[in-house]
């Protein structure tokens, strides 16, 4: 009894160990408190630069979803320089004229005079991130199906021999059953028999095979993969003949086909894909006529072509 009270005590002394610090060093600093960032800057970068500056795409060889990405910056240097507006490409390029062929967010509007201006404020005070901020790559889970759905053990086995394969397998969120897998920072180690374990795996919510030797034919194994909501094959070989195993993935909400070779004819099998959300077709054979008769058909969705 008295050790239990000791534990009890004792662990009430590292909660206050933990929080106490913890509070404090979250405090902004006093300017950075002026702006606030996750408010304001995040959903310009999750909304207009993530696409192509993202997990997903990283054109120009930049990424903005962490500050040491940006202050590493692209293929012609960091794309933020603390305090120094003027000297950040991130900000000259979003102040460009809209018809400057360097302008960004790329084959869309400017951002509002306004938004620019919060950048500019952004840098100014030297780019503040606050602790933790990050960005995903797509929306949380809706709240009716956070949870998941039941977890058979041949799930926890199919986790087991993807991470053991290589690739990134685990829980999206704490308090959830549903699955990312992620073979893209590991593209090599992808092999298309890793695609037969999915079919153990009810809650595979997302999946990545970005850059991975996937093949049309190897894309059928999908088929069951019913619960799926984002799916990423950009920079693959897969060709509209692959579009026709994802017909029927009710739940599909993003789609990126960015770098590969399929064209309007593909984008018929993606009719049936009710709650499609946004695709992502940059630098693909696909037309604006073909975008457009996909809309038609699946008008939620928001059809991202590049330019
Ligand atoms: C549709 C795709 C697309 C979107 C959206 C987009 N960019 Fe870009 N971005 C590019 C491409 C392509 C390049 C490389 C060509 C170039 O430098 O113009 C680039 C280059 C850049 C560079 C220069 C990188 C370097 O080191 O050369 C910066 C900075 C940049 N983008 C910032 C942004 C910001 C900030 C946003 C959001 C407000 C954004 N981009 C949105 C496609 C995009």
């Amino acid at each position: 009894m008295k050790q239990a009270n000791f534990l009890v005590g004792l662990s009430f002394l590292s909660l206050v160990l933990c929080v106490g610090p913890a509070r404090a060093m979250a405090d902004p600093p006093a300017e950075a408190a002026e702006l606030d960032v996750a408010g304001l800057i995040k959903p310009v970068l999750v909304e207009s630069c993530l696409d192509c500056h993202g997990p997903a795409a990283q054109l120009g060889g930049l990424r903005v979803d962490t500050l040491q990405a940006l202050l590493e910056g692209g293929v012609s240097g960091p794309a933020i320089v603390p305090e120094k507006p003027e000297e950040s490409s991130f900000y000259v390029r979003v102040t460009l004229p809209a018809d400057d062929f360097q302008m960004m967010p790329l084959g869309a509007d400017p951002l509002p005079e306004e938004v620019q201006q919060q950048i500019r404020r952004w840098i100014e005070l030297g780019a503040p991130w606050p602790d933790g901020m990050h960005m995903g790559d797509a929306p949380e889970p809706e709240a009716d199906d956070a949870a998941g759905v039941e977890s058979p053990e041949s799930e926890a086995e199919a986790l087991r021999q993807l991470t053991a394969a290589g690739a990134i397998a685990m829980r999206i969120a704490q308090n959830t059953s549903w699955i990312r897998v992620d073979f893209s920072l590991k593209p090599d180690a992808f092999q298309e028999q890793h695609l037969e374990l999915l079919a153990h795996m009810p809650n595979l919510y997302e999946l990545n095979l970005a850059n991975t030797a996937i093949t049309d034919a190897g894309l059928r194994s999908l088929r069951s993969a019913s619960n799926l909501r984002r799916l990423y094959l950009q920079n693959t070989g897969i060709t509209d003949a692959a579009l026709e195993s994802l017909a029927g993935l009710q739940h599909l909400r993003y789609l990126n086909l960015y770098g590969t070779s399929v064209s309007d004819a593909g984008l018929v099998h993606l009719q049936q894909l009710a709650a499609l959300e946004r695709l992502f077709l940059w630098q693909t054979a696909v037309t604006e006529q073909g975008a457009s008769t996909l809309r038609e058909v699946v008008p939620e969705v928001e059809i991202n072509l590049g330019l």
